[in-house]
């Protein structure tokens, strides 16, 4: 998978994805990231990228040209190409697991009071990781990137395994525990530790349902 950014901010993403599991699935050739910075294809001598919004009003618009410039001299046959943006639509799970499957994502981050409509017309999704503003696309972006790149196969290890993270399964997921079997008081429950596997399965349904209803109800419905 090759996965390219359009930014202003191109460093933003040399720590996150040389790091850990992005930066491994990088070096084991599973993976591209390649940031571009858009104000390179701006098309004008000042290297302007935005400029003030017609009808008057606050704020800067990011210009059409740079970003269509940008696209062109890609010449991808056909990426997903997602804008970021807090009006789209809710990243989840889900959708990381659909984008895990395609050959190019763009990802289109802007640091604006908006975009200038025109580019929307690149653009095959429209997303937002949460309901809240942040000063630019690229911490989203970076976010996706996370989700999207540890369920490509090959990336995690067998003991990373992604088949019952929360989410996957429906559910949020059960409490986990490890040595020692005491500690400060606290003891781990006693069905983890007869052996009896069934048993330890039925445990780990119902506490991944009990703290589904408790924490995220709405998961339940959703089915
Ligand atoms: N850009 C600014 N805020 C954002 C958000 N919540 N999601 C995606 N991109 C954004």
């Amino acid at each position: 998978m090759n996965i390219h950014y359009l930014t202003l901010f191109p460093e933003m993403y040399q720590g996150v994805l040389n790091t850990s599991i992005l930066g491994r699935a990088k070096e084991k050739g599973i993976v591209n990231y390649h940031a571009v910075n858009f104000r390179d294809y701006s098309g004008n001598k000042h290297n302007k990228v935005d400029d003030y919004p017609y009808g008057g009003g606050a704020g800067m618009v990011l210009k059409p040209e740079p970003v269509f410039n940008a696209m062109e001299a890609m010449d991808l046959k056909s990426p997903r190409v997602i804008l970021m943006c807090p009006q789209g639509r809710p990243f989840n799970q889900k959708m990381a697991e659909e984008l895990s499957e395609e050959e190019d994502i763009v990802f289109i981050c802007g640091h604006y009071e908006g975009y200038d409509e025109r580019i929307r017309t690149l653009v095959t999704d429209e997303v937002s990781i949460g309901d809240y503003v942040l000063t630019g696309g690229e911490l989203a972006s970076m976010t996706m990137t996370d989700a999207i790149v540890r369920l490509i196969p090959g990336v995690l290890s067998r003991e990373e395994s992604h088949q019952e993270d929360s989410f996957s399964t429906g559910m949020l997921e059960h409490p986990h525990y490890t040595r020692p079997r005491e500690y400060r008081g606290m003891e781990v429950p006693e069905v983890l530790l007869n052996g009896n596997h069934a048993l330890i399965e039925q445990w780990r349904r119902e506490e991944s349902l009990k703290r589904t209803r408790e924490r995220r109800p709405d998961l339940l419905s959703d089915q």
